[in-house]
């Protein structure tokens, strides 16, 4: 027995996750369901490190020091089950088992557990970074036992992503489903930044009248500023490109509608499930559905709209910097949104995860990747009780003076109307969590005359009920 790490699963995130180990000097045992596809990796890659190709599970599986350590690299789901029945059954005690696919982390904690009392480490591990992070550097989310990180933290160490203090992007989350649980919010504040992206582009072009060409000059100049970004780099990269068959710019030749795999839509129902506010990520799955509905499009396509013209000169370059701010301000929310639900899910599953940590794996490797943060991982590190990113005095006096613009924003676009759901519920998200009084007393107050719900006063403690179809007097409830 050779190999210090096996990947089951050879399609191009296992060949590519298996590559990066090999480069960095580990011995990797590969397996794949077809030999065809494990042969195919050794014959092309083979002479970049050392490679134990096996034909079976079994010799997959004797070729493995131990303890053993197998990242299965298959799709979500029932396959994931198949391949542990199939391994659990060749392993033993203290060997580690790790998933490395967008596994639901409910999935995770019920397999966790059910290896746990065979003794066997199951790890759900979040990576992030797609194709190209797999081979030169993902952002990894570990979850499961401490004592499997022991084993494994140094291998996934070696072949994560380096921030640019050379920190590496991959830390142990916390037990059983921390891992994927934080991969599906990092991938629901992926969702979050790429809808507020598309309302930018979408303003830019709508209000300001720029065309796509211009549009990928501002998003670089944004990229030079604080708004830095994987996201914003790409963006850039495809509104500049243009298509080769029409020579008409590329963003205008794809169909409009946006499709999802899942794990946004996974984030806003265990976020309902939390009772943890994340409009910014709701109303980006909500709009990648609404885009996506091409009859209820068409049906509506005649509807009357305002006649507002586009902006000109000086007014629309005013514009697109307040468009920045707008976005700016907007993604903090969605980060804040995010962060909290990292935080309830952590109380409420007893994981006690490092919030400052998440901000500081994600600096590199992974999709979501910018220098922004590096100020949430610092704001975290000044305050680890921080009940909310806005709360920091840095985020809350920056968004304080972006929220004017904001507003002109959100105004302007409503006058012009131009949809954006992701600017309008951050900013109300905003204003209702700085609200002095908010309508929700009147809300309450309607419970407790249709439902004899009950509500809580202002001036003493204690539960009370008005009786609403008598003399309206007060009833104090125990
Ligand atoms: C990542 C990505 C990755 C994948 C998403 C896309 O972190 O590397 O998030 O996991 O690209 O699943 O999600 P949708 O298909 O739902 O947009």
């Amino acid at each position: 027995a050779t190999a210090q790490i096996g990947v089951t699963g050879l399609a191009v995130m296992g060949s590519n996750l298996a590559r990066n180990f090999a480069r960095h000097g580990h011995t990797v045992a590969l397996h794949n369901r077809t030999y065809a596809k494990t042969k195919a990796l050794v014959d092309q890659h083979g002479h970049e490190g050392d490679f134990v190709p096996a034909e079976t599970a079994e010799d997959f599986v004797a070729s493995l020091q131990k303890p053993r350590r197998i990242v299965i690299m298959v799709k979500a789901g029932e396959a994931t089950d198949a391949v542990i029945d199939e391994f659990t059954a060749l392993l033993e005690p203290g060997d580690v088992l790790i998933d490395g696919g967008n596994a639901h982390f409910n999935d995770t904690r019920r397999r966790e557990a059910a290896l746990r009392e065979r003794g066997i480490h199951f790890v759900g591990a979040g990576i992030s970074g797609g194709e190209e992070g797999a081979l030169n550097g993902p952002s990894i989310m570990p979850g499961g036992s401490e004592e499997s990180y022991k084993s494994l933290g140094p291998l996934l160490e070696s072949i994560a992503a380096k921030a640019e203090d050379g920190s590496p992007c991959c830390t142990h989350v916390g037990p059983d489903g921390a891992g994927h649980f934080v991969k599906m919010v990092h991938n629901g504040i992926e969702y979050a930044d790429m809808q507020l992206i598309a309302e930018a582009y979408d303003l830019l072009r709508s209000v300001a009248g720029y065309e796509p060409g211009r549009i990928a000059g501002t998003f670089r100049e944004w990229n030079q500023g604080r708004l830095d970004s994987y996201l914003i780099e790409i963006t850039a990269e495809v509104l500049a490109h243009t298509d080769a068959a029409t020579g008409r710019p590329f963003v205008d030749v794809v169909a409009d509608e946006a499709e999802q795999k899942g794990t946004g839509r996974w984030t806003v129902q265990t976020a309902l499930d939390l009772g943890v506010p994340v409009s910014g990520i709701g109303e980006a799955v909500f709009a990648r559905s609404l885009s996506g509905h091409t009859g209820l499009r068409a049906a509506a396509r005649g509807l009357s709209g305002p006649t507002a013209e586009a902006l000109t000169g000086d007014e629309a370059r005013v514009f697109a910097d307040q468009v920045e701010q707008a976005l700016y301000a907007s993604k903090v929310v969605s980060y804040a949104q995010g962060w909290n639900m990292i935080s309830r899910a952590s109380e409420e599953y007893g994981w006690d995860i490092n919030l400052g940590a998440m901000a500081a794996i994600w600096r590199g490797g992974c999709i979501i990747r910018a220098a922004f943060l590096d100020r949430i991982r610092a704001a975290f590190a000044a305050d680890p009780a921080l009940p909310t990113l806005l709360a920091d005095q840095g985020f809350a006096d920056e968004v304080g003076r972006a929220q004017e613009a904001w507003r002109t924003v959100v105004a302007t676009a409503v006058r012009h109307g131009v949809p954006t759901p992701g600017f309008s519920a951050a900013l109300a998200y905003y204003d209702a969590l700085r609200a002095e009084r908010l309508p929700a007393a009147l809300t309450q107050a309607q419970r407790d005359f249709f439902g004899a719900h009950t509500y809580r006063r202002t001036d003493r403690p204690g539960s009370f009920h008005t009786l609403w179809s008598g003399d309206r007097s007060e009833q104090s409830v125990d």
